[in-house]
Order: C-alpha cells, then sequence, then structure tokens
C-alpha cells in the first residue's frame, strides 16, 4: 500500500470507518484499514443467515475473526445488522406466530449480541424497515406481516438488556430522499416517545455521481437533529453509473474525477454537521471488493476511494485534500 498519502481519518472530525469481508481482511486490505480506518463493519459475517442458519445452531467462526481482528488492532466495530428482511433464513419465519416471532428475535440477540458484549461499541438493529410508500411508513416484511410494529420494540428492548453500553442504530438506506426521509422520521420519533431505546439513525448513502444531491443530504442531517438522537453514515458509497443497466469496459478518468468531486461535495456536507454526526463508514475497503460489482448486474463498478489495486483515486483526494483533485 502506499505509504505517502496521509491517512484518511486524520482528515475528519469524526470516526471513519469502512466495511470489510474476511478474505480480504486477511490480505493487504488490514494494512489499508489499519492505516485509514478507525472503525470496522463486517460486510456479511454478523447478518442473521451467517450467525444463525438453522434455529440455536449458531456459527461465529468468521464474526469471531473479524472481531479479534478489530481487537487487535485497537479498532471499533460496528455489528450489523441483527434484524433485516434480507439474508435471513427462512426457517426465522416458518409457522411463525407472532409470539414464536419475537422469542426468536430475542434468543438471536440474546446470542449474537452477548457473545460480543464489551467488544462491539455499535449495533445496527434493525435494518431497512420504513417503506415510504405505506400509509404508516413501515415495510411489508415477513417480519412486519407477522409482528406488526412490535419486532421493532422487542428488538431494541433486548438488545438494550443484553449490552446497555452499546449504541443501538435504526439504519435505512435512501434517508436523504425527502419522502423517505420523513417516513422515517415519524416511525422514529414515535418509538422514542414510546420509550423505545433508538440511541442513532443509519444513513446508509448509497449514492452515486449525481444522485440525491449534497444539499438533500444535509437537509436529512439537520432534520434527525431534531430529533436529538445520535447520527451515523453507515454505508457510504458512490456508484459510477446514474442507471442500472449501463456498463463501462473500462471507467473513463473523467468520470473518475467527477466521483473524487462527488466524494468532496459529501464530504464538505459531513464537515459542515460534523458537530450532528458520529461516525462515516464508507462501504468497503478497495474497488476489489463492492456489492455493486454484482449489482444489479455484474459489471465494472469502482465506488470506493482506493482502486483494486489498492491505490489512491480522486475518490481517496476527495475526501484527504481537494487540491488534489484533477
Ligand atoms: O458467500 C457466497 C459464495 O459462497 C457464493 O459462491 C457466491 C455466489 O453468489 O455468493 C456468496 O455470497 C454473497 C455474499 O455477498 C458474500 O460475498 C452473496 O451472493 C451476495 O448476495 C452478498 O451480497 C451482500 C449483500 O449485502 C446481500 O444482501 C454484500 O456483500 C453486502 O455488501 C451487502 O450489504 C448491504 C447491507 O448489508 C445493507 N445495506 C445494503 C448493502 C448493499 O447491498
Amino acid at each position: 500500500i502506499q505509504t505517502d498519502i496521509p491517512s484518511l481519518k486524520d482528515t475528519v472530525p469524526f470516526t471513519l470507518g469502512a466495511a470489510f469481508y474476511r478474505g480480504a481482511t486477511l490480505g493487504e486490505h488490514a494494512k489499508l484499514i489499519n492505516k485509514h480506518y478507525e472503525s470496522v463493519t463486517p460486510g456479511n459475517a454478523l447478518k442473521w443467515d451467517a450467525t444463525e442458519p438453522s434455529e440455536g445452531v449458531f456459527t461465529f467462526a468468521e464474526g469471531d475473526a473479524l472481531v479479534d481482528f478489530a481487537t487487535d488492532n485497537d479498532l471499533q466495530f460496528r455489528g450489523h445488522t441483527l434484524v433485516w428482511h434480507s439474508q435471513t433464513p427462512d426457517w426465522v419465519f416458518a409457522g411463525a406466530t407472532k409470539e414464536i416471532l419475537l422469542q426468536r428475535i430475542e434468543n438471536h440477540i440474546r446470542a449474537v449480541m452477548g457473545r460480543y458484549k464489551g467488544r462491539i461499541g455499535t449495533w445496527d438493529v434493525v435494518n431497512e424497515v420504513i417503506d415510504e410508500n405505506q400509509p404508516d411508513g413501515l415495510r411489508r416484511s415477513p417480519w412486519f406481516n407477522i409482528a406488526g410494529l412490535d419486532y421493532i420494540r422487542t428488538a431494541f428492548r433486548v438488545a438494550r438488556e443484553v449490552d446497555p453500553d452499546a449504541t443501538l442504530v435504526f439504519n435505512d438506506y435512501n434517508t436523504e430522499f425527502p419522502r423517505k426521509r420523513e417516513a422515517m422520521f415519524k416511525v422514529v420519533k414515535q418509538l422514542r416517545q414510546e420509550g423505545v431505546p433508538i440511541d442513532a439513525v443509519g444513513h446508509q448513502l448509497h449514492v452515486n455521481i449525481e444522485q440525491a444531491p449534497a444539499s438533500w443530504i444535509e437537509s436529512s442531517i439537520q432534520r434527525f437533529a431534531q430529533l436529538g438522537v445520535e447520527q451515523q453514515v453507515t454505508e457510504l458509497d458512490v456508484s459510477v453509473y446514474t442507471d442500472f443497466v449501463s456498463s463501462y469496459a473500462t471507467v473513463p478518468a473523467a468520470v473518475l474525477a467527477e466521483q473524487g468531486h462527488r466524494y468532496k461535495e459529501i464530504f464538505d456536507v459531513f464537515r459542515r454537521q460534523a458537530s450532528k454526526l458520529t461516525s462515516v463508514t464508507i462501504w468497503g475497503v478497495a474497488d476489489d471488493a463492492t456489492w455493486l460489482s454484482s449489482f444489479p448486474i455484474t459489471r465494472l463498478n469502482p465506488p470506493l476511494p482506493f482502486d483494486d489495486e489498492l491505490q489512491a483515486k480522486p475518490a481517496f483526494w476527495g475526501i484527504a485534500d481537494p487540491s488534489q483533485l484533477p
């Protein structure tokens, strides 16, 4: 890795993190993480399908390896994620009455959070539960269809009981879009008024080189500040495409430069709003390991500050030192 460049984490006034995957971490990515980040989030290792593939059978080898890596390297750790509609095994919903489902959530959270108590300081307790097209703003997932809002109440209550010191996050994507933002605002406000222990709102921020406007990102941070909740950016990346079908054989230098300027305008917002943000996590370490190379189609899509040879790109300079941008 390059040693003659600034450490990204030293250029920002909040905790800077990256999502990581075990295979990559055990290699050169570990060096990039140690130089540039102070927090890590596992891309997949702590999801329900990875940790409890069948009822009561827990598989922690992957999670343990990643948490050990973080502990050994003095990195903060964000747990991702306890309750989500995706990457959840079918058995969880099979034959479940409301009572059974809430018990399964409780058992899962007690086992997974309990294992890492004191070592994982922040947890995405619920992920992507908002649907702004529903009158009540709540996604019609199997969780909701079986248990209504109580699945969210149970998840946060149990999480607080298991580790009272952990920061509990309500995480979602597209929170920068006004309709989604308002739907989420209402739900979080109501639940907190009831006493549900939601400490923080997580903005995933999977954006592209054009959308959403930086001013919307800023408005969203300002809006949630009215609730007095902590806020984190949890999954930032910047797709080089503005649609779901285009595909470059080689990404033009001009597009990588545009991406660098886009990172700059987004980090300008974060720096201006730093008093309202505790952490920013980028969804990956380098372009050789990113979900966007297979979503929504397989295509070259380098969305991160380091390229697939782990070298700093314009996106890096957009964060670290915009005067170096092409
Ligand atoms: O491990 C298997 C491998 O055995 C198999 O051969 C291969 C073939 O498809 O798949 C591998 O699993 C993939 C897994 O990533 C590990 O690489 C899954 O197919 C793939 O679907 C999975 O994608 C993950 C995605 O969540 C799935 O929901 C991404 O890595 C992960 O970055 C992404 O992260 C989500 C957040 O959790 C929530 N917010 C959105 C974000 C991006 O989608």
